[in-house]
């Protein structure tokens, strides 16, 4: 009986050595652990084992038993870890199969604020960001649009409060100009109550007014404002920041020409109109970019900035109007759509 236990022990721990996949572990577990197995039949014999024996057997069939079921549970566990690392092994050499899914990119609007921020960037000017939610103070006070002024007819803006029960009426704002007196305001702040440097900004962003929806207008559309105080800062440093500008970012034969205009926080002030051409068919013509000036002495003092020392030009441009001359883009409201046939060509 012993013998036949030692025997089993050795010949069952050397066939599991070779064995090396799950089937062959399987077919090896009904070979000798399981009910029909070779150690209950051997187990089967102990019955005939002389009584004095039978607790030195007994143990040693023990021992065997817990060998044999130990061995196989060890091999189990090498043989699926195996098969995981098998499951995960990549060949990172294998070429990649190209997927039909598009990837997604800025939309053009934003794309071109970042190339306009670009070029002034090149110019030196630095980029400021204001508030949406304005009040009537930084819309229309402060630069220079007292109260009574037909630009601040509710019919022409979007008030959140009423103009007639507020002082101090919130709005969305109608114009970028809003960041130059923000930004002025800041500037004399951190010079402890007066102008201690030169400012020159540009400030992208989105502008609301209630305009009837056609091919050039929409209620909200972007502005990229500027703003450059300095001293002795004069109208040929506007022609040609201008210039330059629709250089950069046109090409060199831009056509750009300034028509005397009115803005009431500007004196004297212009408007900058650039030659496109909109549709191939079409011959170009001239379009209206915005509207730019010497920053009025009147704005400066209600910023607390002294005019004797300080002075600038500021320009306010429509950002789709840009966009629309340099992309060769009919109309406005094809930005706005978000018809994908269109994102996708510009
Ligand atoms: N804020 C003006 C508008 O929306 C545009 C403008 C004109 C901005 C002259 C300026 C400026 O900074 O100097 O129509």
């Amino acid at each position: 009986m012993l013998e036949l236990i030692e025997s089993l022990e050795k010949t069952g721990l050397s066939e599991l050595s070779a064995v090396s996949t799950p089937d062959a572990l399987e077919a090896w577990r009904l070979s000798y652990l399981a009910g029909s197995g070779k150690l209950k039949a051997a187990m089967a014999g102990f019955k005939d084992v002389p009584r004095e024996q039978k607790p030195a057997v007994g143990a040693r069939m023990n021992q065997v038993k817990a060998a044999l079921e130990a061995a196989f549970e060890e091999k189990k566990a090498v043989i699926s870890a195996g098969a995981a690392a098998h499951a995960e092994r990549i060949d990172v050499t294998e070429p990649g199969f190209i997927s039909s899914q598009s990837f997604g990119r800025a939309h053009i609007i934003t794309r071109v604020i970042e190339e306009l921020c670009e070029v002034f960037g090149r110019m030196g000017f630095a980029v400021a960001e204001g508030p949406e939610l304005e009040d009537d103070e930084h819309n229309f006070i402060k630069l220079n649009i007292p109260a009574g002024h037909p630009a601040r007819d509710p019919i022409d803006n979007f008030y959140v409060d009423s103009p007639l029960t507020n002082a101090r009426p919130r709005m969305i704002r109608s114009q970028t100009s809003t960041v130059q007196i923000r930004v002025m305001e800041a500037a004399v702040k951190e010079g402890g109550g007066r102008l201690a440097r030169p400012i020159k900004i540009v400030s992208p962003g989105r502008v609301y007014r209630p305009d009837t929806v056609d091919a050039t207008h929409s209620f909200m559309f972007h502005q990229i404002e500027g703003l450059y105080l300095d001293r002795n800062v004069s109208m040929v440093d506007l022609k040609t920041t201008l210039l330059q500008f629709a250089r950069a970012y046109f090409g060199e034969d831009a056509e750009v020409r300034l028509r005397p205009s009115f803005f009431p926080f500007t004196e004297p002030s212009a408007e900058l109109d650039m030659k496109i051409r909109l549709r191939p068919d079409q011959p170009a013509r001239w379009i209206e970019l915005g509207g730019c000036g010497m920053v009025d002495p009147a704005v400066l003092e209600l910023c607390g900035i002294d005019p004797e020392e300080w002075g600038g030009f500021a320009f306010g441009f429509g950002i789709e109007r840009i966009a629309m001359g340099r992309y060769g883009i009919p109309d406005i409201r094809l930005l706005f759509e978000n018809d994908l046939r269109f994102l996708r060509q510009v």
